[in-house]
């Protein structure tokens, strides 16, 4: 691959100001889908991208202008990324602190590694928000046994989670009893987690947030999350809560990202319990599935923000000009009642021909059960007509409908 022209290029300090002109090399820590579109979008606006991933079957890497195949604390990798980039980003939360950190010496980075080090962990996450007059889910935080042994009743049922690494419903226990709390503990091989009481769902939404070094904020319209197995299924937007209460969730939004004096886009997950309370389930630091609808429903995507703010431009309009409804393409349907080893690439003629489906695939070579393959975004004049688009496409790919929309 060939090397940056921008190794020469003068360098910014970590907390230079100036803006990034397009044409300029933008590195990015990670390899998935999330990384690709912010490739695609940042290539949109001129930049080119290196990115460092140690994947061999890189959404991110296959698209980039230039992949380094490496571990992300690999120092050759490292090195070579500082020399050549201006600036830098990441795709997913548990990247390195000490790969940031060793960007940042030479290039701007976006979100700071403090910020993602709150986000990696639901101990410091929790605690944070809790901290700042957040409402979140009542918690308590197991580190030991006798942690665990003394943990108040009226936090069960609830469901206890390792402090990191979680994702996607992994990583976790739903417990009926204090007993269980105990047994959960010990089935996470004791590692430090929280154990949250459970709360009645009215429903899920996201808010996904952008703000600038000059604190400038950004928020997308709140989106309506359904899982299928512990995975997001489908994202709403803009979700069906009562202004008032959209209004409040983008508010918070805006303000986890003041407090965290964040830089970057970051998504605010929250709960909305049936009697209409807003709590603040977790956070991420980048761009995040529930908010892939601004690709096609919004003036800028998150994608597009996410380079912004990197580069330091003006950042784009959020507005959203059609109401959507995203939904997930999961490897599960590379596979046939018929030949459940093989995998074989689903039809996609009904959604290519459909005028109101916008279909994205991540390029990913090997389909498995659960792996996020791509999704579709339905985009109609109204969420009903958007949400039968979804119903439509989701039978004719095979996808399970979870239920009334
Ligand atoms: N305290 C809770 N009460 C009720 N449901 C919960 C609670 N915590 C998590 N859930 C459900 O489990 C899902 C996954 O939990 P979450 O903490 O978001 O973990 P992750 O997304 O990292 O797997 C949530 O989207 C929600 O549906
Ligand atoms: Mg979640």
């Amino acid at each position: 691959m060939s090397r940056s022209p921008a190794a020469g290029a003068p360098r910014h300090r970590g907390a230079a100001r100036a803006i990034i002109p397009p044409g300029a090399w933008l590195g990015l820590l990670g390899g998935g889908q999330l990384g690709r579109m912010f490739c695609m979008a940042a290539q949109s606006l001129g930049y080119k991208v290196a990115v460092l991933d140690p994947g061999t079957d890189s959404p991110a890497g296959s698209v980039a202008d230039r992949h380094l195949q490496a571990d992300y604390l690999d120092a050759g990798a490292l090195a070579d990324l500082a020399a050549s980039v201006r600036a830098a980003t990441t795709e997913f939360e548990n990247v390195p602190a000490g790969a940031l950190d060793y960007l940042a010496r030479t290039a701007r980075v976006t979100p700071a590694a403090a910020s993602v080090a709150i986000a990696q962990d639901r101990i410091s996450e929790k605690t944070f928000l809790a901290g700042h007059g957040f409402g979140v889910t009542r918690f308590a935080v197991l580190r030991s046994g006798s942690d665990a042994r003394a943990v108040d009743p009226a936090l069960v049922p609830g469901i206890v989670k390792s402090a990191r690494f979680g994702y996607d419903g992994k990583g976790q226990i739903r417990v009926g009893s204090a007993d269980e709390v105990v047994a959960a503990f010990e089935a996470m091989d004791r590692q430090p987690c929280v154990l949250e009481a459970l709360v009645a769902l009215g429903c899920e939404v996201s808010v996904i947030v952008a703000r600038n070094d000059r604190g400038a904020v950004t928020t997308w319209p709140v989106a309506e999350n359904r899982h299928r197995d512990g995975i997001l299924d489908v994202s709403i937007a803009p979700a069906r809560v009562p202004d008032m209460l959209a209004d409040s969730a983008r508010r918070i939004a805006t303000e986890v990202a003041e407090k965290l004096d964040y830089h970057g886009v970051l998504c605010v997950e929250m709960f909305v319990t049936t009697d209409g309370a807003l709590l603040v389930n977790e956070i991420a630091p980048r761009p995040h599935n529930s908010g892939h609808y601004t690709i096609d429903a919004c003036v800028t995507s998150q994608f597009e923000q996410q380079a912004r703010v990197l580069a330091d431009l003006p950042l784009g309009d959020t507005r959203q000009h059609e109401p959507a409804v995203m939904v997930n393409l999961l490897g599960d349907i590379w596979f046939d009642a018929a030949a459940p080893a093989t995998p074989r690439e689903p039809d996609w003629t009904h959604v290519l021909r459909h005028p109101q489906a916008k279909l994205h695939l991540y390029g990913k070579a090997h389909p498995r059960r659960g792996r996020k393959m791509g999704h579709v975004t339905c985009l109609a004049p109204t969420i009903g007509e958007a949400l039968a688009v979804a119903a439509a496409i989701k039978r004719d790919l095979g996808i399970p409908d979870a239920g009334a929309p």
